[in-house]
């Protein structure tokens, strides 16, 4: 589904990623691990075209993305769900949710999104007339995904969800990701400091250093190496 080659992405003079590949495939989970400031958000940033690489090729089902506006990139499937959520606090939960699928042009499937979304999170469906704004962390991090999900992406980027949250509420989302990926056979790259959570869903772990892929394995290799996890994840 997903294919980064080679990107190196630069602010100025910070090198944030140099000669960054990756792949991610339909219906699995590829988790972004690293330090802070390894380049996990800017990796994210490149692949739906909010920072553009110097060089390097990001596919999507074979086709470039690299260089293509952020508007077209979602239009062909990409969601991103940004660092810090990126909801709008004055907008009630539903208008949030329907800003998720405004640009799509099949209304009745828009509909349709939007009752699954209330399914999979009925907080929200509860809620739904309430301002954003009024909503505890977990409940907007769900508003989050939720919004991603009524545009239909193909490929969902997560930018650190867990952050902020009760390990008992990381938990239950981390639960809601995985049955998402599967049931709607969806590409995930997920971001994640919390390490540990991230592996206990994922399929595939690549770990960033300094802007490089230093570890690209299968999760449960990663995790199950106490060398590299002491090095790298910190636990
Ligand atoms: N807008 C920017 N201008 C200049 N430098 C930036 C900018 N955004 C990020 N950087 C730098 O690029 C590098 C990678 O940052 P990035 O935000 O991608 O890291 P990260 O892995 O997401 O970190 P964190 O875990 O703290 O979120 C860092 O050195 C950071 O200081
Ligand atoms: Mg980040």
């Amino acid at each position: 589904m997903l294919e980064v080659h080679d990107l190196h992405v630069a602010y100025g003079a910070v090198q944030a990623l140099r000669g960054v590949s990756l792949e991610a495939g339909a219906g699995s989970i590829t988790a972004v691990l690293g330090a802070n400031g390894a380049g996990k958000t800017t990796l994210l940033r490149a692949i739906s075209g909010l920072v553009r690489p110097r060089a390097g090729s990001v596919r999507l089902e074979g086709e470039e993305l690299n260089g293509v506006p952020v508007e077209e990139v979602v239009r062909r499937g990409v969601g991103h769900v940004p660092e810090g959520r990126g909801i709008i606090q004055e907008l009630s939960v539903e208008e949030n949710l329907r800003l998720g699928g405004l640009w799509r042009s099949d209304r009745a499937d828009r509909r349709r999104a939007l009752v699954e979304v209330f399914e999979l999170f009925p907080v929200l469906a509860e809620r739904r007339r309430r301002p954003a704004a009024s909503l505890s962390g977990g409940e907007r991090q769900m508003l989050a995904i939720g919004r991603a999900l009524v545009g239909r992406p193909r490929l969902l980027l997560l930018d650190e969800p867990s952050l902020g949250l009760a390990p008992l509420v990381t938990a239950r989302i981390m639960a809601l990701l995985r049955e998402l990926t599967q049931r709607h056979r969806l590409a995930v790259v997920l971001v994640e400091q919390n390490a540990r959570s991230a592996l206990s869903i994922a399929d595939v772990a690549v770990v960033l250093n300094l802007g490089q892929v230093a570890v690209a394995d299968a999760a449960a290799v990663v995790a199950a190496d106490s060398d590299l996890r002491h090095h790298y994840l910190g636990f």
